[in-house]
């Protein structure tokens, strides 16, 4: 089977849901990925995020086949070591004591929601149930995290949406504080905008945010499904605020590539659920936790946190050297750590920039219409990064003719 095989047999079994790249990925390996006619390609995506450890990772694969040997599924009837080291690990990476294991991010955000109703409700004896979010965000696909989604495009043909989502203007605390009523529940936030186009939110615009929670006993949710492990300088991107969430939810980069979530929270807000309120069949197998421990091990082993802040801060200053080289191209490089947006003005078409980039071997993602998204594994080289930015400089100088 070749690439053009491929693509006919996509046409032809699978729902059209994706706008999918001109590449069949045969295998992957580090920071690269290879397709059916063996050309290389620079992995600057990670698979959105997720193989933070690069691809096939010697020790994941050891892990992976390892666990299969001996357990693969029992359901959540049962206790399993896997799972509870793996449980033990990650409360172990912020300031959270109970942990709740899914399958992916979205599910991860609609545990949060529940969790954040049912302690209101159950534990607070209070009808709350509003959860504010923000423009621009992006939560998850399910019916519940679509409506938190701050973006109408994920919401087009979907109505009726679930009630009880409130949307608050990016960066503006008054607005948010004119949302608060006596049924908001929560205040859920990504502190970096990761499908909006890598928009980091202002430092004190958090902290209020915060401070607005505590103040009237709202529960704070953070959603590190993208910002999470390692990739922007700290575990958990939260730790850039000095602010203490109630709840975060994570998903992608837990398992390098595996399909696990997990929603932590504090001792307190965890009370909201008791057994039989919330579950899932596969949250937390054996070969996930077993992946997830591995992982949490080997960012810590190879200080991948310390080279995502390093090197981050390296590809912001040669993309902004490169801004400063062709005047009027890009308009703004931002992000922390290794997410980064590039900005690029109206005048370029930013499409084209994209597919040349791809085209020349570099595996990225245009979000917003004219956002590259730059989600590298956290292994990646300062040379791969240098190469990146000259091809791109070399593609805009050909593009702005
Ligand atoms: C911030 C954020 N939240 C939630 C999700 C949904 O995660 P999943 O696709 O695993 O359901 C994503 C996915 O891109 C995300 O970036």
């Amino acid at each position: 089977m070749n690439h053009k095989d491929l693509m006919e047999l996509e046409q032809e079994v699978l729902f059209d849901t994706y706008s999918r790249y001109p590449i069949a990925v045969k295998k992957g390996k580090g920071t690269k990925l290879y397709d059916f006619d063996g050309k290389e390609y620079t992995d600057l995506l990670a698979g959105i995020a997720v193989c933070n450890l690069g691809h096939c990772h010697p020790e994941i694969t050891e892990a992976i086949c390892d666990q299969a040997k001996s357990l693969v599924h029992v359901s959540n009837l049962f206790y399993t070591k896997e799972q509870l080291e793996f449980g033990w690990a990650l409360l172990s990476t912020g300031d959270f004591q109970k942990v709740f294991f899914c399958n992916s991010g979205a599910e991860a955000n609609e545990a949060a929601i529940k969790l954040a109703r049912r302690y209101m409700q159950k534990v607070k004896g209070e009808f709350r149930y509003e959860i504010i979010t923000l423009e621009g965000s992006f939560h998850g696909r399910t019916l519940a995290t679509l409506t938190a989604t701050g973006q109408d495009k994920v919401k087009e043909g979907f109505f009726p949406l679930p009630h009880g989502f409130v949307h608050a203007k990016i960066n503006n605390l008054e607005d948010i504080k004119r949302k608060i009523s006596d049924k908001t529940a929560a205040v859920m936030i990504e502190v970096i905008q990761g499908e909006g186009g890598i928009k980091p939110l202002d430092r004190d615009y958090v902290k209020g945010i915060y401070e607005i929670c505590q103040k009237h006993d709202i529960l704070l949710i953070i959603d590190e499904i993208q910002t999470g492990m390692g990739r922007t300088g700290k575990m958990w991107a939260y730790e850039h605020y000095d602010i203490h969430p109630d709840i975060i939810t994570c998903a992608k980069a837990i398992a390098n590539g595996l399909p696990m979530g997990a929603m932590m929270s504090t001792k307190k807000v965890a009370q909201g659920f008791g057994p039989g309120s919330h579950a899932t069949t596969f949250g937390g197998g054996p070969i996930l936790s077993r992946v997830g421990t591995k992982v949490i091990e080997i960012i810590k082993r190879d200080k991948l946190i310390n080279r995502a802040e390093e090197l981050g801060n390296y590809l912001l200053r040669i993309l902004n050297d490169l801004k400063k080289r062709l005047p009027g191209l890009i308009n703004e490089v931002r992000g922390k750590g290794l997410m980064i947006g590039i900005e690029l003005n109206d005048k370029i078409d930013a499409n084209r920039v994209f597919k040349e980039l791809i085209s020349r071997g570099y595996i990225l993602n245009l979000t917003q219409g004219n956002v590259l998204r730059l989600l590298p594994p956290l292994i990646i080289s300062k040379e791969e990064l240098d190469n990146f930015s000259n091809t791109l400089e070399i593609i805009l100088k050909e593009v702005d003719k």
